[in-house]
């Protein structure tokens, strides 16, 4: 049986090589399995939870469908729109904060990690971001979500919200539960610079991450200077496991090349980390050399890329507003 999927990236520029193995990568498989039917959103409602400048916006927007094409998602095959264009996304949003309960949010780590030390300067929005995301997957009654490891607490309270609406409104299945499909290995791919962190749009090195807009010479760079220890290539896993940074690039090689860690251990076990950057900036090169140059090019047909955002928003309203219009009765309105 085919999957109902829905996920969602933030225009909020600097995508990277984390966005490409966490999440994008996998939309182009899901896409690519003509059972499938696949809703691929740049949630803008979502980026404007921190400041942004409403050109740069405007820009990253265009940009993010640029990625997903560039990365080989079809827009005749799914449905690739913006948000803000589907007003049912906002409001399901305040019906299912009705639903949610605070107790459920005050556990929700990222939002303690983005507002920082200064809680009460972040914006409501910042807070309540993970019942927008709830609202965007349950309107398309959606089975699986392809994320990042970083999205598992915000698809488990999805989940909550989807359980107490059927619950409290005696519907049993009205909001189908979704799965949320996490890769099993490399789901969180850490900084170039710490591997304790991971890798994000907004550290503020660049050398940090691989934007997907690099080119060549610019990740042969990166990878040059990316932090190792100073010891010689791990020759085991379990000393892998312990080397964050060694662990973090080989995890790279391996998710990019479909090598296991095994095998690569086994061929540059002793080696010294220059030699195994040589064949790391290789395979990286291969992969996102190519996006990266029709990324830039797709960005020069602005009229397309509206286009397509403007046609993906059409579909995806005649499914949400279905879907809303049910909620208001449900609810009473
Ligand atoms: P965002 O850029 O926060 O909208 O994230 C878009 C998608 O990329 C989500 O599914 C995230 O879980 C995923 N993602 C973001 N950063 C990383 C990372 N460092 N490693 C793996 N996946 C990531
Ligand atoms: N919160 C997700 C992120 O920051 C983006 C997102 C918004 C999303 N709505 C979604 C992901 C729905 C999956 C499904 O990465």
């Amino acid at each position: 049986m085919g999957k109902k999927i829905f996920s969602g990236v933030q225009p909020t520029g600097n995508l990277h090589l984390g966005n490409y193995l966490g999440a994008i990568k996998n939309f182009v498989d899901l896409n690519n399995n003509n059972e499938n039917s696949c809703v691929f959103c740049v949630v803008d409602l979502h980026a404007i939870t921190v400041n942004q400048d409403p050109k740069d916006l405007r820009n990253n927007i265009r940009e993010t469908v640029a990625t997903f094409l560039a990365s080989g998602i079809d827009a005749k095959k799914s449905i690739i729109f913006n948000q803000s264009k589907v007003s049912a996304h906002s409001e399901a949003a305040w019906i299912l904060s009705c639903i949610a309960r605070m107790g459920w949010l005050n556990r929700m780590t990222q939002f303690k990690e983005k507002a920082g030390k200064d809680k009460e300067k972040a914006s409501i929005g910042l807070y309540s971001y993970p019942v927008l995301m709830a609202a965007d997957i349950l309107l398309y009654d959606t089975t699986h979500v392809p994320v990042g490891d970083d999205q598992k607490q915000h698809l488990e309270l999805c989940r909550d919200i989807a359980q107490k609406f059927n619950n409290d409104f005696e519907v049993k299945d009205f909001f189908k539960i979704p799965e949320p499909l996490i890769q099993k290995q490399f789901s969180r791919i850490m900084s170039l610079k710490d591997g304790s962190r991971k890798m994000s749009k907004s550290e503020l090195s660049d050398l940090s991450r691989i934007n997907l807009t690099d080119d060549k010479d610019q990740i042969i760079n990166k990878i040059k200077k990316a932090k190792t220890d100073p010891l010689p290539m791990p020759s085991n896993l379990e000393e892998l496991n312990k080397r964050a940074e060694a662990r973090n690039l080989i995890g790279i090689y391996s998710s990019l090349s479909g090598l296991t860690l095994e095998k690569i251990i086994q061929e540059f076990s002793g080696k010294n980390f220059s030699e195994f950057k040589d064949n790391l900036s290789q395979v990286v090169v291969d992969k996102i050399a190519p996006i990266s140059v029709e990324i830039k090019k797709l960005l020069n047909e602005k009229d397309y890329l509206d286009k397509i955002l403007l046609e993906g928003s059409k579909k995806a309203n005649d499914i949400a507003s279905k879907k809303i219009k049910k909620i208001h009765e449900l609810v009473g309105f």
